[in-house]
């Protein structure tokens, strides 16, 4: 019996790994956690299957469903939206499992940040404008923000910013980052990403209290830094045609003279 823990992607069913696709459809109990695992992927879990929505579990009663299909000797997929590896509460049942004893194996999947920089065509990293990503979020009331990793800490770096779980907070996130990156820096925000009804602003720090409005849907990925939208920036060296490079040698000596 093995517990397999599944990044069921931003939304789309089919932003879904054939990996995680396969292991759905193989186990007779599927736990999921809430809203934004879509009925779409829960459609690959086998005729009969136990399927249990999480939400309103807390982490003894989700454990004590894993550990009667353990018992049963029943596999199970348990799904979290976008990604695995960040804020899916996938840590603690793992050191759960690993204290019981219970086997699991862990699937990623795509994650909302993904998803977002797709519907708006970007790409976040572009040369002379940003190498980084920065994925955060503020606090909330389940979880406070260490010390260290203050909005303004990473917004003085120049980096873009994923900002997750703020949407509900944002006049705090406006305010925090303007000093940094300046009233026209681009903005994006990107609610339910990949979901039929996902919606999209652009603005800048100045125009977004304006132009988002009263929107009430708080699934929603925070876009900020300076390669939104930006159509002045450097190609990459990569695919420059003086660049000598082991899988296109260029040059009377090139570096690399064996490509391989
Ligand atoms: C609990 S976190 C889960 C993050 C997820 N593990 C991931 O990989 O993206 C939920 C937050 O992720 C973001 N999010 C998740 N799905 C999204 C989507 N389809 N579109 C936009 N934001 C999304 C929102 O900021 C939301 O408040």
């Amino acid at each position: 019996m093995t517990v397999h823990f599944i990044g069921a992607g931003p939304g789309a069913p089919d932003l879904l790994t054939l990996r995680g696709r396969d292991l759905i459809a193989a186990c007779p109990v599927c736990l999921y956690a809430g809203s934004l695992v879509p009925e779409g992927v829960l459609a690959h879990c086998p005729p009969g299957a136990r399927i249990v929505n999480t939400a309103p579990l807390s982490l003894d009663e989700i454990i004590a469903e894993i550990a009667a299909a353990h018992a049963e000797g029943k596999d199970v997929a348990r799904l979290h939206s976008g990604d695995l590896s960040i804020w899916s509460a996938m840590g603690e049942q793992l050191r759960r499992l690993r204290a019981l004893g219970i086997p699991f194996t862990v699937t990623p999947g795509v994650p909302s940040f993904s998803a977002a920089a797709a519907a708006i065509e970007a790409e976040l990293t572009l040369p002379g404008l940003a190498q980084t990503v920065v994925l955060t979020r503020t606090p909330g009331r389940a979880s406070a923000m260490p010390e260290g990793e203050k909005l303004s800490a990473f917004a003085a770096t120049g980096a873009v910013l994923a900002i997750h779980l703020s949407i509900h907070l944002l006049d705090t996130v406006v305010a925090e980052l303007t000093p940094h990156y300046g009233a026209d820096c681009p903005v994006a925000i990107v609610w339910r990403a990949s979901w039929p009804e996902q919606r999209i602003v652009r603005a800048t720090l100045a125009t977004l209290d304006a132009a988002v409005g009263s929107e009430m849907e708080r699934t929603a990925l925070i876009l900020v830094g300076r390669t939104l939208g930006a159509a002045d920036f450097d190609e990459s060296r990569l695919y420059a045609a003086d660049y000598d490079r082991r899988y296109r040698p260029v040059g009377v000596e090139p570096r690399f003279p064996e490509a391989s």
